[in-house]
C-alpha cells in the first residue's frame, strides 16, 4: 500500500487473514453500552454496515449500540464508518482501521472495504464477541492499532459441490457467512455434476423432477434449488460481498441432464442418474445444433439469476468415446475443418464463450479446456497441478489457481495438511512480472463425493480455508507457519463459537519405520509449533496426563504407540497410532522363472468399497504389465486388480514400501501384509515395512477403482536410507 509504512511494528495483530500493514499505538477502546455507531458516508449500502456491526456484537454484549449519519462533526466514544479516504489508497476492498481511546474508524473508499474492517474489528474484541449467547463482561476491548489492509488476490474462493450431495440453502449461506468472516469473496456453486441438477431452469422442468433425483439404497435422494432459493442465496452472499459464480458442467459431468433429456446425448439414451462417482462415457453431443440451443437457453436462466462477471462452465474430464462413433459428431468436425475430437471440444468452448461475451459475462473453465485451443475470453481454473495456469497465462488469460495438491479440501489431512495449504503460492515462479498479473488469485475446493454428511463439510474445509484465506489476501513476505500458529489457535477458539466443527491435526510419525530386528525409536512430530503431544505405550488412549513427547521414544518390543495433539490442557485430536513389530528376516523365495520385467496382472469385474478377497472370484482377463499404470486398463471406472511380481532384497535388513492408490489397496509381502491403504479415497499414500533376507521374494498387490481418479504406484527403500525408487519386479509365471 502506498501511503504509510506501518508493518514490521511489533507483534502481528491476532488477525487471520493477516493484515498487510498495521502499528500498535497504545491505549486502545473500549466498547460501552452508550457507544454510537456513526455512518459518515452516503447510500443505503453504508448505512446498511453500521447496521451489520450492531447486529454483530448484540447477541453477546446483550445491547445494541445505536447507529447514526455522520455530519463530518464526530464526538467520542464512537465507532465511525467512513468514506472518506482516498481510493488509490485502498482500493475497492481494502480500509484503514483506527483504534484509540476516543474512538475506533474505519476508512474505506467502498462498502466492501469497510466491510473488511468491521471482520478485521470482530477479531480485535475478546473472542466472546462470537458467542450467540448474553456473555457478561466488564469490558469489550479493543486493543490501540492502526491497519492498512487490502488483498493480494481480488479472486479468493470456496468451491462447494452440491450435486454429489444436496446441501440445503440454510447450509449454503453459513458457508457464505464463515467465507466473508475470512475475507474471501467468490461463492463457487458446483451445481451440476453427473449425480445431480441442482437449479430450477424453467424451460426445461425435468432438469429437476428428473435430474435431481437419484436412487441411494433403494430411495430418491437429491434436491434442488428453486430459483428464488438461488436468488435469496445470490442477495445474501451479495450483503456479505461474497460473489456467487454458478458452474454449470458441459460438455462433460453431465449425466443428470441426459437423463433428463437424452436427446442431447450422442447416442440418444436412456440414461438413468448415476449413484456412482466418475467419469462417465455418456456427455453432450457435440455435433448437434439443438446440444447448443438447448445450453445457451439454460445460460440464459443462469444468467438472469447470478450478477457475477465469471460463469464457470465445467469443461473438465470429458471423454471423447462417443464423439469418436457419433456420425453428428464426427459431421461437424468434418464440417467445421477441426483436426480431431480435442478440437471440437474447443469448438464447444468456444461457441459458448462467445455467447457468453456477446451477454458481457467472461466464461470460466477447469484447464481441460486448454486442449485444442483456448476460447478466446477464457479464464483458467487450473486443478491438475499449476500447468494449465502457466499455460494460460503465458497466453495472456486470466487464470485462478486451484491444484489438487493444496487446494481440494475434501482430500485428507494426510494428503494435505493444514501446512501444506498455508505453503500454497498461486503465482507460479515460470510467470514473468506481467505474466504473473493473470492470476487473478485462488480457491479451496469442497468436492462432496466422500462426505455425504452436511455435518462433515467444516472438518475438511477447516483450517484449511483459514490457511488459504492469509494465502489469497496477505502479503506474501509475511507468510510464517510459525507465526501464524498462535494466530490460527486464536481464530479457531472464534471459529468453535461459531459452531464449526474444525479439524485438528494430530502429530505425525517423523519417520515411516515400524519394523526392526533388534531395537528402534519411535519419532513424533507435532502437526504445528508449539503443539505438546503426549503418548502411550500400553495400547490405551492418550489422555491430558499421559507422557509428554521429548525426543525419540526407545523401543525394544512389539509395542503400540498412540499419540495426540494436547492444547491448553485439553485433548484436541484423536490419536494416531503405529504397531511397531519385531520381525526376523523373510526367508527368500526360488525367484522368477524367467527375467520378464513386470507384473503378473489380473482384471477382476465387480463394485467395491473395500478390498474384496480376490482369490475366491473369476478374473475377466490376465495378462504380464510392464508396470501399474492404470491408463491401460481398458474397463477405466470399476474394477479390482491383483498384481504379483518377483522383486531382489538386494541385502539383508528391513526395507520400506510406498503405496499411493485411489481407491483402495493392499500390498502383501511373501504373507506379510505389509501395507493396508484400504477404503474408498482421493490419492494416499501409506507405508509400512518388513524384514527380508537377501534373496528373491514374492509381492502382491490387490487394489480396486470406484469410479472418480484413479492413481496405483508402488516405490521402496532399502535397509541403507536414501530416496523413494521405483520397485524393480518381475513378473511371476502364470
Ligand atoms: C475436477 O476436480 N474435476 C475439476
Ligand atoms: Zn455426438
Amino acid at each position: 500500500m502506498a501511503s504509510l509504512v506501518l508493518a514490521g511494528r511489533g507483534p502481528t495483530p491476532p488477525i487471520v487473514p493477516l493484515p498487510a500493514e498495521w502499528r500498535w499505538t497504545g491505549p486502545g477502546f473500549e466498547v460501552r453500552q452508550d457507544t454510537r455507531i456513526v455512518v459518515d458516508a452516503f447510500g443505503p449500502e453504508w448505512r446498511a454496515l453500521g447496521e451489520t456491526l450492531a447486529d454483530r456484537l448484540e447477541p453477546a454484549m446483550g445491547f445494541r449500540l445505536a447507529t447514526s449519519a455522520g455530519n463530518g462533526r464526530i464526538g467520542s466514544n464512537t465507532i465511525v464508518i467512513t468514506d472518506r479516504i482516498a481510493p488509490e489508497l485502498v482500493g475497492a476492498e481494502g480500509y484503514r482501521l483506527e483504534s484509540g481511546p476516543s474512538r475506533i474508524t474505519i476508512y474505506a473508499a467502498k462498502p466492501a472495504g469497510a466491510f473488511y474492517g468491521i471482520q478485521s474489528l470482530r477479531q480485535l474484541l475478546p473472542a466472546a464477541i462470537e458467542n450467540p449467547f448474553f456473555t457478561p463482561r466488564r469490558s469489550w476491548s479493543v486493543p490501540g492499532i492502526t491497519i492498512e489492509d487490502q488483498p493480494r488476490f481480488p479472486w479468493r474462493g470456496l468451491l462447494l459441490d452440491v450435486s454429489r450431495h444436496f446441501r440445503d440453502k440454510q447450509f449454503v449461506k453459513r458457508q457464505i457467512d464463515l467465507l466473508a468472516y475470512h475475507k474471501m469473496n467468490v461463492f463457487h456453486w458446483h451445481l451440476v455434476d453427473d449425480q445431480g441438477w441442482r437449479i430450477d431452469i424453467e424451460r426445461y422442468p425435468k432438469l429437476t423432477s428428473v435430474g435431481a433425483w437419484r436412487m441411494e439404497g433403494g430411495k430418491r435422494y437429491g434436491g434442488f434449488y428453486t430459483q428464488d432459493d438461488i436468488r435469496e442465496v445470490v442477495d445474501y452472499a451479495a450483503k456479505r460481498y461474497v460473489t456467487v459464480v454458478p458452474e454449470i458442467e458441459m460438455p462433460g459431468h453431465c449425466n443428470a441432464a441426459l437423463a433428463a433429456y437424452p436427446e442431447y446425448s450422442c447416442t440418444g439414451g436412456p440414461f438413468q442418474v448415476p449413484s456412482l462417482w466418475g467419469v462417465f462415457a455418456d456427455v453432450y453431443c457435440a455435433g448437434k445444433e439443438a446440444t447448443y440451443t438447448f445450453n445457451q437457453n439454460v445460460l440464459d436462466e443462469v444468467l438472469a439469476l447470478f450478477p457475477s462477471k465469471f460463469i464457470h462452465i465445467g469443461g473438465d474430464e470429458v471423454p471423447k468415446t462417443r464423439w469418436k462413433e457419433c456420425p453428428d459428431c464426427q459431421k461437424k468436425i468434418k464440417d467445421e475443418g477441426l483436426k480431431d475430437e480435442a478440437e471440437l471440444q474447443s469448438y464447444f468452448i468456444h461457441r459458448i464463450d462467445a455467447y457468453l461475451d456477446k451477454k458481457g459475462r467472461r466464461l470460466v473453465g477447469w484447464d481441460e479446456i486448454l486442449e485444442g485451443g483456448l476460447a478466446p475470453g477464457a479464464t483458467v481454473m487450473s486443478w491438475r497441478g499449476m500447468g494449465g495456469a502457466i499455460e494460460a497465462a503465458k497466453m495472456g488469460h486470466d487464470v485462478i489457481a486451484s491444484p489438487t495438491s493444496h487446494c481440494y479440501l475434501d482430500y485428507p489431512y494426510t494428503s494435505i495438511s493444514v501446512e501444506k495449504s498455508y505453503s500454497f503460492e498461486p503465482v507460479p515462479p515460470q510467470l514473468n512480472r506481467d505474466q504473473a498479473k493473470h492470476v487473478l488469485g485462488g480457491q479451496g475446493n469442497m468436492w462432496a463425493e466422500l462426505t455425504p454428511l452436511p455435518r462433515d463439510t467444516d472438518r475438511q474445509v477447516f483450517p484449511r480455508l483459514s490457511a488459504l484465506s492469509e494465502v489469497f489476501w496477505s502479503p506474501k513476505k509475511f507468510r510464517s507457519w510459525t507465526d501464524f500458529q498462535p494466530r490460527l489457535n486464536g481464530l479457531l477458539g472464534r471459529l468453535e463459537r461459531q459452531g464449526v466443527k474444525y479439524f485438528i491435526e494430530p502429530p505425525r510419525f517423523a519417520d515411516d519405520t515400524n519394523v526392526f530386528l533388534t531395537s528402534t525409536s519411535a519419532k513424533l512430530q507435532p502437526a504445528a509449533p508449539g503443539d505438546t503431544v503426549v503418548y502411550t505405550l500400553d495400547g490405551r488412549d492418550p489422555s491430558p496426563q499421559s507422557s509428554r513427547y521429548r525426543g525419540p521414544i526407545p523401543i525394544q518390543r512389539n509395542t503400540v504407540v498412540k499419540a495426540a495433539t494436547l492444547r491448553n490442557g485439553r485433548l484436541l485430536s484423536k490419536p494416531i497410532e503405529r504397531s511397531y513389530r519385531r520381525e526376523t528376516l523373510a526367508k527368500p523365495g526360488s525367484g522368477p522363472a524367467t527375467r520378464q520385467p513386470g507384473y503378473l496382472t489380473r482384471i477382476y469385474e465387480g463394485t467395491w468399497d473395500k478390498v474384496p478377497n480376490f482369490d475366491g472370484l473369476q478374473p475377466v482377463s490376465t495378462s504380464v504389465a510392464l508396470n501399474l499404470d492404470l491408463k491401460r486398463i481398458p474397463r477405466p471406472e470399476f474394477y479390482g486388480l491383483v498384481a504379483e511380481a518377483w522383486v531382489m532384497a538386494p541385502e539383508a535388513g528391513v526395507y520400506s514400501f510406498f503405496l499411493t492408490s485411489d481407491d483402495g489397496s493392499k500390498l502383501w509381502v511373501g504373507d506379510r501384509l505389509t501395507v493396508d491403504n484400504d477404503g474408498l479415497h482421493a490419492p494416499l499414500e501409506k507405508s509400512g515395512q518388513v524384514a527380508l533376507a537377501k534373496g528373491w521374494h514374492r509381492i502382491r498387490i490387490d487394489f480396486f477403482q470406484k469410479g472418480g481418479g484413479r492413481t496405483l504406484d508402488l516405490t521402496w527403500i532399502g535397509p541403507r536410507g536414501g530416496p523413494k525408487k521405483p520397485v524393480p519386479a518381475f513378473a511371476v509365471g502364470r
